[in-house]
């Protein structure tokens, strides 16, 4: 049985691909430490064999027993208040971190895949964003905090591939959503969807004429797992590029949940990207992938799945209180 060792692993996207791992028959190590992670988005999987849990920070040493093949590094604050709270923390995931995990595939001889994002194309000047693209990036913005821990998480991937010949592989995850997601971390579907909920107006930052694009889970899944298994070791831009305005975007879960409340906007934050469309030209060509599902189905999955969630899950969902970690 191949082994794979999933950093992040209760968060978000990292729980997904633990279900998606498990699935295909791997033996998982998930490993987090729970910082923005929830250990009931993979308490399913605690009774299998085939799955086990390390509770673990890996800015600290990472060990594994025993054989290894693959490494996915998913393990990092992700969304905007989540990075701006914790800044060194998240500088430290993205730069120690990673350099723990590379030292691991190198003494195993395992495979990385290390998540990186579209934020390494900053307030892009190019549109769509193509892997050509090196970015317009403020290092010293509260963003940069985020933005070049994932600049040097690529960087350092390249040059153990290049000065080690590790075998590795960089995924640009562009905006995802899906079951599982906080619902006041600042990502857009999760907080549009939970102020529906509370019956709470929408918040659109800036007048909502900047751009997005959003992947389904399930096809930012399927992407990740194609990257590992191709052969191909530059950066990968996976994501959806179907765009839309926030404002428009804000109209259309107005039209799925049925709220009576209306927009009301607030000031930008700053460095906040103007654009963001993927562009998925590689993607296509060499993993033969792009996206399947279409918005309004994701959406309606989502909605769907908040709206099944017990108060007491739905109130672990708006809390994270990172003073006591
Ligand atoms: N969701 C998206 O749209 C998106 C977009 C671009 C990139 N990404 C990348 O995908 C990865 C996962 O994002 P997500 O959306 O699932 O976020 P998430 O916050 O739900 O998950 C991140 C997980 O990493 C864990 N973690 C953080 N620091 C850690 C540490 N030092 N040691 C161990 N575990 C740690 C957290 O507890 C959490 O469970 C991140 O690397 C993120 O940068 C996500």
């Amino acid at each position: 049985m191949k082994k794979i060792l999933i950093t992040g692993a209760a968060g978000f996207l990292g729980s997904h691909l633990c279900d998606r791992f498990i699935d295909e028959g791997f033996h998982v190590i998930a490993m987090d430490n729970l910082i923005t992670g929830d250990l009931n988005n993979i308490s399913h999987l605690f009774s299998l064999s085939n799955f086990e849990f390390h509770h673990h920070d890996v800015t600290k040493f990472v060990h594994v027993s025993g054989k290894l093949d693959y490494i996915l590094h998913f393990a990092s604050p992700a969304s905007p208040i989540d990075y701006l709270k914790i800044p060194i923390k998240t500088l430290k995931v993205g730069s120690l971190g990673t350099l723990n995990l590379l030292g691991l595939a190198k003494e195993k001889g395992a495979r990385i895949l290390v998540a990186s994002t579209s934020e390494v194309y900053g307030d892009p000047l190019v549109h769509p964003q193509n892997e050509e693209y090196f970015g317009n990036v403020n290092p010293i913005g509260p963003r940069g905090v985020y933005d070049e821990a994932k600049r040097f998480m690529e960087s350092i991937t390249m040059a153990y591939h290049r000065h080690h010949g590790l075998d590795t592989r960089i995924v640009r995850i562009f905006n995802t959503y899906g079951s599982r997601m906080r619902l006041n971390d600042g990502r857009v579907v999760p907080a549009f969807m939970g102020q529906a909920l509370r019956g709470e107006d929408l918040t659109v930052f800036g007048d909502g004429s900047q751009s997005r694009s959003f992947c389904y889970i399930d096809d930012q899944v399927e992407g990740i797992y194609r990257l590992l298994f191709s052969d191909y070791t530059d950066p990968i831009n996976i994501g959806n590029p179907h765009e839309t305005t926030i404002k428009e975007f804000a109209e259309e879960i107005i039209a799925l949940t049925g709220t009576k409340q209306k927009v009301i906007y607030k000031p930008l934050p700053q460095d906040d990207p103007t654009q963001r469309q993927p562009d998925i030209t590689k993607a296509k060509e060499i993993l033969g992938w792009e996206p399947k599902v279409h918005r309004n189905e994701g959406l309606k999955i989502v909605y769907d799945y908040f709206k099944s969630l017990s108060p007491e899950d739905l109130q672990r969902k708006e809390h994270r209180d990172f003073s006591t970690k």
